[in-house]
């Protein structure tokens, strides 16, 4: 099924598309030399950037300073270690919610967006009313939301993606504005998929709210080359991860809740640093009123200084001038592998989500096929990329609904088999159902150059004209 590249069947047409000319290329090229010449000292083409960002040098060297010059003591004490540690916990959290415009938001640190949304999923007061919308572009751990839901006795459904990897919208639609008399109703989607790239549109999130729904935006994909504006769309809760928007430190992500949302979250228990009070003799104890609430025992107090590091560091550069770079990657990109082709006219790699790239962002993700069509497995590509240095992935991403969209698998197929087996793997489910599952993905971010996404092409036209 589905996708993209119409040009397929023309080549001549993608033979004459000029070259997609890179913007900014001075400037990032100049950044390159200066922070991640790291890179290609170590002979790395790096195109995982969905997977993981990377850092500028100048990072390690402002966080490794801080931590040389100072002394930092457990923020939990009034004694001068313990303020300063404090203090830049909380430098680090205003300039977080600077960076988002997030002034009616508490933010809460967390480990990574699977732990951030992991506090949704715990404390939302679901019950045997509670509805759960997904999208089926969720990444696992937004997906794995519905086993709170269920342990509740709620119910939840998915919105589909049509043969392009958007959103079905008119499905979506009659989902949000479907008459309920709960209040106890959770959407969670994310801003851009790990997978296609697309940007979902942001405008469901009010549209949502209006027919009583709480929103989790999950901005893990998003946020490294897109700016977010909490101050315009206000979702209810928002979960990142801050390795993915500038490489270090990683272990540090963090859940953005609308201030009136706050008390709606039900803390199931309570841990050391998230009481005001608690006593032994009785079962009582007053729970924290901001975001020490969600913090349980003691923060990263060492890394999470690097956080506004990083995040100065993104400022300096300006977030539109990344994401108008990253555009212009993936376009440059994108045109270059249409032309890529066999004798036959035929494409050796078979692109997934919307032809129109307008909305989708620095991830692609592809097929390699043979000369006589024949897919390549995944695996056999990315082994071949590593024998290259080129850091790629391949696999389905912990993205299971765009996997099973994009290769047409019926759900009474999957039922059957999770109903016929007592465990499996991702790798036995595609070989027991003859699907070839999976696909390989390409992301960009700060420190691609052309010579990187050349390099990357090359590697692909080793494929021209090749049988297996
Ligand atoms: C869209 C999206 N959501 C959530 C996650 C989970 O992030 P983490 O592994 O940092 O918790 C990822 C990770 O790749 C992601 O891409």
């Amino acid at each position: 099924m589905a996708v993209v590249c119409k040009v397929q069947d023309n080549a001549r047409l993608a033979e004459q598309n000029p070259s997609v000319e890179l913007k900014h290329d001075q400037f990032f090229n100049q950044l390159f030399e200066q922070e991640y010449s790291h890179l290609e000292q170590q002979g790395h083409t790096y195109l995982d950037y969905t997977g993981g960002g990377i850092y500028g040098a100048s990072q390690l060297q402002k966080h490794f300073e801080l931590l040389k010059q100072n002394t930092f003591g457990n923020p939990h004490s009034t004694n001068p270690t313990s303020q300063h540690a404090t203090n830049l916990v909380k430098d680090t959290r205003k300039a977080i919610i600077e960076y988002f415009s997030a002034y009616d938001y508490y933010c809460i640190f967390t480990q990574n967006a699977s732990s951030a949304i992991k506090i949704v999923g715990e404390c939302y007061p679901f019950n045997e009313k509670s509805q759960l919308l997904l999208l089926a572009d969720n990444h696992n751990s937004v997906n794995g939301l519905r086993s709170y839901c269920c342990n509740k006795g709620g119910t939840y459904e998915y919105t589909d993606l049509q043969e392009d990897l958007t959103i079905n919208r008119l499905q979506l639609r009659t989902q949000l504005t479907q008459p309920n008399n709960t209040h106890q109703r959770l959407f969670a989607f994310p801003a851009q998929s790990n997978v296609s790239g697309v940007k979902h549109n942001l405008d469901w999130i009010p549209l949502a709210q209006r027919e009583g729904w709480d929103v989790l935006l999950d901005a893990a994909a998003f946020v490294p080359t897109s700016p977010l504006d909490l101050s315009i769309i206000q979702p209810d809760f928002v979960s990142l991860s801050f390795y993915k928007m500038f490489g270090y430190p990683t272990g540090i992500g963090c859940l953005l809740v609308k201030k009136p949302k706050f008390d709606k979250l039900i803390k199931p228990w309570f841990a050391g640093g998230t009481v005001r009070l608690a006593s032994v003799r009785t079962n009582r104890h007053f729970l924290a009123d901001n975001h020490e609430r969600f913090e349980n025992g003691t923060v990263d107090y060492l890394s999470i200084p690097a956080v506004k590091i990083g995040l100065d560091f993104i400022n300096q550069i300006g977030i539109e001038r990344i994401n108008s770079r990253i555009a212009s990657l993936s376009e440059y990109l994108y045109c270059e592998l249409q032309k890529i082709r066999h004798i036959t006219g035929q494409s050796v790699v078979q692109m997934y989500g919307p032809e129109n790239r307008k909305e989708v962002g620095g991830t692609i993700t592809m097929n390699f096929y043979d000369a006589l069509r024949k897919r390549y497995h995944f695996q056999s590509i990315e082994d071949q990329a590593n024998k290259r240095s080129i850091s790629i992935r391949s696999g389905c991403f912990c993205n299971p609904g765009i996997d099973e969209t994009q290769q047409n698998i019926y759900t009474t197929e999957l039922e059957d088999y999770f109903v016929s087996h007592q465990e499996s793997s991702y790798q036995e489910i595609a070989t027991q159902l003859g699907h070839v599952r999976g696909a390989v993905r390409i992301s960009v971010g700060v420190a691609t150059r052309k010579k990187d996404l050349d390099y990357f092409l090359d590697f692909v036209r080793l494929f021209k004209n090749k049988t297996q």
